[in-house]
């Protein structure tokens, strides 16, 4: 295969990331896996918002059928964020074969086990690790380099916005309210924070549940 054909659900502020990386890094990244990575398709709500990186509008589609349906695209990139949605595109992502990259915790907390089971059922792979701290990143490295290690514990600030809000208000001496609103102004924390000031984000992270943390990998048992 010299070619694979990437479908993008979302370009906000985890899409654009995507987007800006397989553009500007593209030789890089074709020496590294051997073949060209392609944008075919990004879903969006609106076609006319103004956008942080500039994208042939071509490729911009409002139909999430142009992606799902689309038999050129191999791997279904999901970061519209929400969960209903999320599921049903995912699912049928899926069963039309796809393989599946998701940053979304949320969904994975809540039908992470269901996905899973899919997406063997279709020989695709799910990968999620964007959705747990993506940039350190810790799924991988616990399933694969430490597969025989037992792990007792792990502590960790697990969420962005408040690892932002506490290293400003510890380094900067700043209010809550003020790290709080620099997050929001930089994109980090959404306009409604409950999510991430509440620990709910942090919590899903565990799998959504009150069990012990537990890893979901493609031909994980569940
Ligand atoms: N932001 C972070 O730092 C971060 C870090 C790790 C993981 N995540 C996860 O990544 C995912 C995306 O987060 P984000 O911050 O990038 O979200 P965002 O900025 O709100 O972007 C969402 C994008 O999805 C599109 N969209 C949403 N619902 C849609 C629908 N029903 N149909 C078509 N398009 C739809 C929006 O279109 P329009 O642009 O037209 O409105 C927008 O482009 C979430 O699951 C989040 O939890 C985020």
């Amino acid at each position: 295969m010299d070619k694979v054909s990437i479908g993008l659900l979302g370009f906000g502020t985890v899409g654009t990331g995507v987007i800006r990386l397989l553009t500007d890094e593209k030789e890089k990244l074709q020496e590294q896996t051997g073949c060209r990575l392609e944008i075919e398709k990004v879903l969006v709500r609106s076609k006319d918002k103004s956008r942080k990186f500039t994208l042939d509008d071509t490729k911009l589609t409002t139909n999430a059928d142009d992606i799902l349906e689309n038999p050129n695209i191999d791997i279904v990139i999901e970061v519209i964020g929400g969960v209903k949605e999320a599921y049903q595109y995912i699912s049928r992502a899926l069963q039309n074969k796809k393989h599946v990259i998701t940053a979304n915790k949320d969904l994975m907390a809540v039908h992470g086990d269901e996905l899973l089971q899919e997406a063997e059922k279709n020989h695709c792979d799910l990968y999620y690790e964007a959705s747990v701290a993506g940039g350190i990143p810790i799924l991988r490295s616990l399933t694969d380099g430490l597969a025989a290690d037992r792990i007792q514990k792990m502590i960790g600030i697990v969420n962005g916005t408040t690892n932002y809000i506490l290293s400003k208000m510890s380094h900067e001496a700043v209010s809550y309210e003020k790290a709080l609103a620099a997050a929001q102004s930089l994109g980090f924390a959404e306009a409604d924070p409950t999510s991430d000031v509440e620990g709910l984000d942090a919590a899903a992270k565990k799998n959504g549940d009150s069990q012990p943390s537990r890893l979901l990998y493609p031909g994980d048992p569940g």
